[in-house]
């Protein structure tokens, strides 16, 4: 237990090692969004026709501020899904038979889905370059993607903190090879606002999308997606409303009746945040995952699948009880199940490779005793035989 948990409603009898999948809201933050919702309530109309459209942009100025990103360049969408969904469907129109679409095979699966979608639209055709894991360096993931990045690819979509395998991948010396080749690039930075210090200006990919959700401590439904100025014209949100053909923020800033109130609190979120420091939470985070990574490994008698530069508050590892076990869904649930029923530990197996793993996480409510079941269950290998 440590000063921070009672700042969230996690419940106390449990190790929550995934902070990956769903990030944990701070109480604080949560009141604030509900403020902004009985003021929603209060008056629907001077809300909606008024006071929103000002308030989204005041949340995109405090957004910039943190993401070093210019306020025009940021909108809002509920999740980093609708972020790719919206660059990957603008893109559908301009796609024709032997055009490609490019990415890794870290990529996010419900990405991934949306990019086989523009290729059954279009007749595009989906690359997948096999990164591999366990992986070395970051040398790895650029000497893998640059020979695929040609004339004919039309987008490439690179992860910037990949889903099963909780690395940090080298995306500025990738997006600086596309922008060379003239390959548009999408950056799907769902683990990376509050993860990494982003500056989305200096970055200057084609678009980049990022949950506030997950490692910000903003609610649920709380992404932003940054588009370069010349891509603005051709990105619409996945819902086409009201604003379609005005400009790139009217077009997404409404985009049909909804609670808008997780975005209005983003700047309570960020306040939080701040009030703990950036140095503090990355340093209690990522030497915790790290710390932990290292005696797991060692217990579990298993190799390291990453060097520590390339985490940040995730670490996937070797799931010893799984070794043997068909990297199936019916299997992910049957581990998930039986550690979440027997120990009461929260954590997330992830197939990858025709492999099941298993992900670490550390958020500040975290601390060294939540990872102490998993050294014991780690090392009774047979638990799941039988
Ligand atoms: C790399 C990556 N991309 C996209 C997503 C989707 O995020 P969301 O569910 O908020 O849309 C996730 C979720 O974990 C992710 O890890």
């Amino acid at each position: 237990m440590n000063s921070y948990q009672d700042d969230f409603y996690l419940e106390k009898n449990m190790d929550f090692l995934n902070n990956g999948s769903f990030g944990a809201c701070p109480k604080t933050v949560l009141e604030a969004q509900r403020e902004w919702q009985i003021r929603m309530e209060t008056q629907l109309i001077r809300f909606f026709m008024r006071e929103l459209p000002i308030a989204l942009r005041d949340s995109a100025v405090s957004l910039g501020k943190f993401i070093g990103a210019k306020p025009e360049n940021i909108v809002f969408v509920d999740n980093a899904s609708s972020g790719a969904n919206a660059v990957i469907r603008s893109l559908i129109p301009q796609l024709r038979r032997g055009d490609k679409l490019l990415t890794t095979s870290h990529c996010y699966g419900a990405v991934l889905c949306t990019l086989q979608y523009a290729c059954d639209c279009s007749g595009a055709e989906l690359v997948i370059a096999d990164v591999p894991f366990p992986i070395e360096s970051p040398q790895q993931v650029i000497d893998t993607l640059i020979p695929y990045i040609t004339e004919k690819v039309k987008l490439c979509v690179l992860d910037h903190i990949t889903s099963a395998t909780g690395v940090i991948f080298p995306i500025e010396p990738i997006i600086g090879f596309c922008r060379e080749k003239g390959v548009p690039i999408l950056i799907d930075g769902a683990h990376a606002p509050g993860m990494i210090s982003l500056n989305m200006e200096t970055l200057q990919p084609d678009w980049y999308t990022g949950n506030c959700h997950k490692w910000l401590f903003a609610p649920k439904g709380c992404a932003f997606l940054w588009t370069h100025p010349e891509k603005q014209e051709i990105t619409h949100p996945t819902v086409i409303s009201h604003g379609y053909r005005e400009n790139y923020i009217t077009e997404f800033d409404f985009v049909g009746t909804k609670d808008y109130t997780p975005f209005l609190t983003l700047p309570k979120a960020i306040e939080y945040y701040s009030t703990i420091g950036y140095e503090k939470i990355f340093s209690h985070n990522h030497n915790l995952v790290v710390k932990m990574r290292d005696r797991l490994c060692e217990a579990w008698s298993v190799p390291h699948t990453a060097p520590s530069s390339m985490l940040g508050y995730l670490a996937t590892l070797y799931c010893p009880i799984a070794q043997n076990k068909m990297a199936s869904m019916k299997n992910v649930a049957l581990i998930h199940d039986f550690l979440w029923d027997t120990y009461r530990v929260e954590i997330p197996i992830m197939p990858f490779n025709n492999k099941l793993w298993w992900r670490i996480s550390s958020q500040i409510f975290n601390s060294e005793e939540d990872y102490n079941k998993l050294l014991e269950i780690g090392m009774s290998n047979d638990l799941l035989d039988g």
